[in-house]
């Protein structure tokens, strides 16, 4: 199974991957989550990446590319992938073609979460993310653990800090004018499997395993 899952900020991308990627033991391969270790970590790519995730821009194309080439390239991803935020624009999309060439691999479709402006307010406001283990929740629809209640040890529950105001309606904007493109182009390819990701993320969940029944991993 290789699949990109593609939507603006906060469509549930991560979420739904996330839990994909265990039930059939493919990577969840994230640019935002590489790009969010490598700042932790202060790698030079991450000191390099900080500015840009930080206010919401993109991190500058090769930076991207080499992380992705990278990871596909590991021996978990030879069976499979789910792709979570790259590519992004059409700049990237033709990159991410010629990789897939290069590699002798084929993707299976694009995954497509549309949900309006507001409900990306309001889903990015409320998420926290554990900084221990990564879980992604949110204050209304998925609250975090009390740290003791935690199964993966204790939650340190933060929020991004591109989940700001300033840096939402950036990433936004962002969307619109690079990203957009990029979905038309699959749209136009007929590669694009549009989920109805407005609902509860349980009904998400169940489309999303419609959207993928009979593919292999
Ligand atoms: P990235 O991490 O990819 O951010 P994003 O695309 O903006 O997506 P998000 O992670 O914000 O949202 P999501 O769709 O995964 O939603 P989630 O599941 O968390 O990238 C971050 C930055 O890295 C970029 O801005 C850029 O700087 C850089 N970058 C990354 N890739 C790049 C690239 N290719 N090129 C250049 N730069 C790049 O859900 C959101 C919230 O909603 C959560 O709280 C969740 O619990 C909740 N939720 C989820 N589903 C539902 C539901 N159905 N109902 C109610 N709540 C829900």
């Amino acid at each position: 199974m290789r699949i990109v899952f593609l939507g603006p900020p906060g469509a549930g991308k991560g979420t739904q991957a996330a839990r994909l990627a265990v039930l059939r033991g493919v990577p969840h391969i994230s640019t935002g989550d590489i790009l969010r270790t490598a700042i932790a970590r202060q790698t030079p790519t991450g000191i390099e990446a900080q500015g840009y995730v930080d206010k919401g821009d993109f991190v500058p194309f090769e930076i991207v590319l080499r992380l992705v080439r990278d990871r596909l390239q590991e021996p978990d991803a030879q069976g499979g992938w789910l792709l979570d935020g790259f590519p992004r624009n059409l700049e990237q999309g033709t990159a991410f073609e010629a990789l897939l060439q290069e590699l002798s691999q084929t993707l299976n479709t694009v995954l497509y979460f549309d949900v309006p402006d507001e409900e990306v307010v309001r889903r990015l406001g409320g998420r926290r993310v554990c900084e221990t283990c990564g879980d992604t929740f949110h204050l209304e629809f998925s609250p975090p653990p009390a740290p003791a209640d935690c199964e993966k040890g204790e939650c340190s529950v933060i929020q991004r800090t591109d989940d700001s105001e300033d840096a939402i309606r950036n990433r936004l904007q962002v969307y619109l004018e690079e990203t957009q493109p990029l979905v038309d182009h699959y749209r136009a390819l007929d590669s694009l499997t549009p989920v109805d990701a407005t609902s509860s993320i349980e009904e998400v969940n169940a489309a999303v395993d419609r959207a993928v029944i009979g593919l292999a991993g």
